[in-house]
């Protein structure tokens, strides 16, 4: 995408995310763990209405502060009513039962919401469903993720999977999420493009000065951090390279005094925490997107979000999906689910 000089990254944010009032005949989403509304965001940027659902008071309280949909706090069990009239439903249910830093416990872990997320697709049966969860879920729980597709596939939807990178969706950060569609034909995931967004420039101005409170690494903090990257042989030290996307944020490297804690070196040498608000830069939220509760649901907000701008890419082809006249959707390809595996250039 970019040739010649590319736009100061605040400002792309604030042109690609700007957000108008969504038309009263808008397409409904209905958004399943919607969390702070991430994926929402960028789906009402593409100009759908949106509809949350979401059991952390903050993280509800803050979607329905910044977006134009509401969020209803609500803990999802399968067989609740949620709404009539969805032409789509979206969602990102629990990653940590497939996560490959837990358990992978799949099905089996409590909190594992595709039960619901099925459920919801079964009785509302919108025109596209669309789900975003973590590469773990196609290694141990594979023959879970196949049960998953084949109950979609039950219920008369297509199903293709891809690994997209929020890193070619125009933010500063490597995070790779495995994207799901079910859909009736005519579905085309976003083209991922060259933006090439770097953590300088996504926090550059915010590092000219010091933050409010700032939360510098101690020196056992330091030994802790370099004992860490001896023992898992790290060739470059974890700190924020500025002059590279990236690693991808989650809430423990944002929230915890971990090795694995995103931190930036300053020019005095000292190391420090990020803020939400540096956090939420590499999320690629715009400044105007301000988070509720205490810091540490902050951080958990941000580091469970799907990255606006790969979320208003995703909304745009549902947007490009739902155009399609009946007549216009290819038939379905028959080898559509192994070919989609690949992930982006
Ligand atoms: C991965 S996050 C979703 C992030 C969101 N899609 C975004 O882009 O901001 C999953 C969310 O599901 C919520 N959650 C987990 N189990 C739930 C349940 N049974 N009912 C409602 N919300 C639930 C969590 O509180 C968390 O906010």
């Amino acid at each position: 995408m970019i040739a010649g000089a590319k736009k100061p990254y605040v400002a792309h944010l604030n042109t690609a995310l700007k957000l108008g009032k969504p038309r009263a005949d808008a397409p409904l989403a209905l958004d399943l763990f919607a969390g702070c509304g991430g994926l929402a965001l960028g789906f009402e940027v593409a100009g759908f209405r949106t509809l949350g659902f979401e059991m952390d008071a903050d993280a509800s309280r803050t979607y329905a502060k910044n977006l134009h949909g509401e969020c209803r706090q609500i803990f999802l069990e399968p067989g609740l009513n949620l709404a009539d009239g969805a032409d789509i439903i979206i969602g990102g249910p629990p990653c940590q039962p497939f996560s490959v830093g837990g358990l992978q416990e799949g099905s089996k872990d409590r909190r594992d919401g595709f039960p619901v997320f099925l459920d919801a697709v079964r009785r509302y049966r919108p025109k596209l469903a669309l789900f975003e969860n973590v590469r773990g879920m196609l290694y141990a729980n594979r023959p879970y993720f196949e049960q998953i597709v084949g109950r979609l596939e039950s219920l008369g939807y297509i199903v293709e999977e891809r690994l997209l990178n929020a890193v070619h969706y125009g933010a500063p950060q490597r995070r790779e999420r495995l994207v799901v569609a079910a859909h009736k034909g005519g579905w085309e995931f976003p083209k991922a493009e060259n933006f090439g967004y770097t953590a300088g420039d996504a926090l550059g101005d915010l590092l000219k000065s010091l933050p409010e409170n700032p939360k510098f690494l101690t020196a056992s903090m330091d030994t802790y951090v370099a004992k860490y990257e001896r023992a898992s042989k790290c060739v470059r030290p974890r700190d924020l390279h500025l002059d590279e996307s990236s690693r991808t944020v989650t809430c423990r490297n944002l929230n915890g005094a971990t090795g694995d804690m995103l931190r930036v070196k300053l020019a005095d040498g000292r190391r420090r925490r990020l803020t939400v608000r540096e956090g939420a830069r590499l999320q690629s939220f715009p400044d105007w997107f301000k988070f509720e509760g205490a810091e540490g649901s902050q951080f958990n907000q941000v580091g469970n979000a799907v990255p606006p701008l790969m979320a208003r890419a995703l909304g745009l082809a549902a947007m490009r999906y739902l155009a399609l006249a009946d007549d216009e959707r290819p038939a379905p390809k028959r080898s559509g689910r192994q070919l989609t595996l690949l992930e982006h250039a």
